[in-house]
């Protein structure tokens, strides 16, 4: 009767594990990564060191960051198994978010024994050189081999384009990774936890963490965020196009969230770091657009649902940043899992200390008086 009377939909509030990576305040707006506000770190810190706080819970002095780095740039290579899978996944035209999470299972060829540290930086390291091998290959253009002299954020950058990026776009692009890198005990982050609290390896906590995030109601909503901001197309359209969307039952996609009840504070650091990164481009058009149609969609979602509280969450203006950027709507989910996976592994880690498998109740709603019945006699 105890587990029934404690059953909570979707799990919401319950408290399932302690952490001190990050702690999300959905009243408050705030969130706090592993001892910093996000305003603080998210423009400011690299992603390596973003990374190196979130497993030692310090930043780095300048020579740990140093052969932090180096010990990355030693991984970022890819064994030519995973570039094969890889080959295989173009030619079968795959999704980006398959294709990384098929090359991911990978990683775990070649290497002796468990080793969680060794894996989670072989994870962090290959992620972007997956994706973007893999769009390159999808296009028909050879995999561009990853530069040991450029930080995370700029060899993903180049690694896609063949051109070395310039400071405002690492800079842009390593405030997104840093805003998205941890957050609570989100889907997917629950499900690495999981995973890992079995005694099960690193890498297959992030196998299955990726395919948590695959899911438009977790990572997959930005490319259809930008969608509907480009399908509105002038601010004009935005009233009647959002009406229809609301009258049909569809969900306005960038827009509200599990815990956070007021603004979600991504949305503003991301929000600021898109104003800059189109201002500095000289082309205002698409971001002015967006503004307008978050102003008209707060407020048709406040007439048709009253009381919710729905407010714009980061994937509204994560889509603004990663376009500003010149990614493709298909490499959005891709870029939150190069991120994201910092903080998977540093879930894991905090969950290996723990060392208590996840094992929660469930409430039993069906019958307990049914009789066997010989297969002739049904
Ligand atoms: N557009 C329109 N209505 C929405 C909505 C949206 N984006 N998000 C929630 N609602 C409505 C629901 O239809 C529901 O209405 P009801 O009470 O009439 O049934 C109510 O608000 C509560 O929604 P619920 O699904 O219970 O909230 P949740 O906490 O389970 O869901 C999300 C959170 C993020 C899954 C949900 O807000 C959503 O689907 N948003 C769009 C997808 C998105 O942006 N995802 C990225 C998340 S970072």
């Amino acid at each position: 009767m105890l587990a029934e009377a404690a059953f909570k939909p979707g799990l919401e509030g319950v408290v399932a594990a302690e952490t001190r990576l990050s702690s999300v305040d959905g009243q408050a707006g705030e969130l706090v990564i592993a001892g910093f506000l996000l305003e603080e770190l998210a423009g400011n810190a690299t992603f390596e060191e973003m990374v190196y706080l979130l497993w030692h819970d310090r930043l780095p002095a300048a020579g740990e960051l140093a052969d932090f780095r180096v010990r990355l740039a030693a991984e970022h290579h890819l064994p030519p198994a995973t570039l094969a899978l890889l080959d295989a996944a173009a030619r079968d035209k795959a999704a980006a978010m398959d294709a990384l999470r098929m090359a991911a299972s990978t990683l775990s060829l070649g290497r002796e024994g468990d080793n969680a540290e060794r894996d989670a930086l072989k994870l962090v390291a290959c992620f972007p050189t997956i994706v973007a091998a893999y769009w390159r290959r999808l296009n028909g253009q050879m995999p561009i081999e990853p530069r040991a002299d450029l930080g995370h954020a700029a060899n993903y950058l180049y690694m896609l384009t063949g051109s070395v990026p310039d400071a405002a776009h690492v800079r842009g692009l390593e405030t997104y990774l840093n805003t998205v890198v941890d957050h609570g005990l989100n889907a997917s982050t629950f499900t690495a936890r999981v995973i890992i609290s079995t005694g099960s390896d690193m890498i297959s906590a992030v196998v299955g963490a990726l395919g948590a995030l695959k899911g438009p109601l977790h990572g997959g909503a930005p490319g259809p965020a930008l969608d509907m901001v480009f399908e509105i197309g002038d601010p004009a359209n935005a009233e009647a196009v959002l009406r229809r969307k609301l009258e049909a039952g569809e969900r306005l996609m960038g827009f509200g969230h599990r815990v956070y009840k007021v603004r979600d504070p991504r949305a503003d650091v991301l929000a600021a770091a898109a104003e800059r990164m189109f201002h500095d481009s000289g082309d205002t058009a698409l971001y002015d657009l967006s503004r307008q149609v978050e102003q008209v969609a707060l407020r048709l979602l406040e007439a048709y649902k009253p009381g919710r509280n729905l407010q714009t969450n980061v994937e509204f203006y994560t889509a603004l940043v990663l376009h500003g950027l010149g990614l493709p709507v298909e490499l959005f989910t891709p870029t939150f899992a190069i991120s994201r996976v910092g903080g998977w592994t540093a879930h894991c880690f905090e969950q290996i200390s723990v060392g208590r498998i996840i094992r929660p109740q469930s409430a039993y709603t069906g019958s307990k008086t049914r009789r066997w019945l010989p297969v002739e006699s049904r």
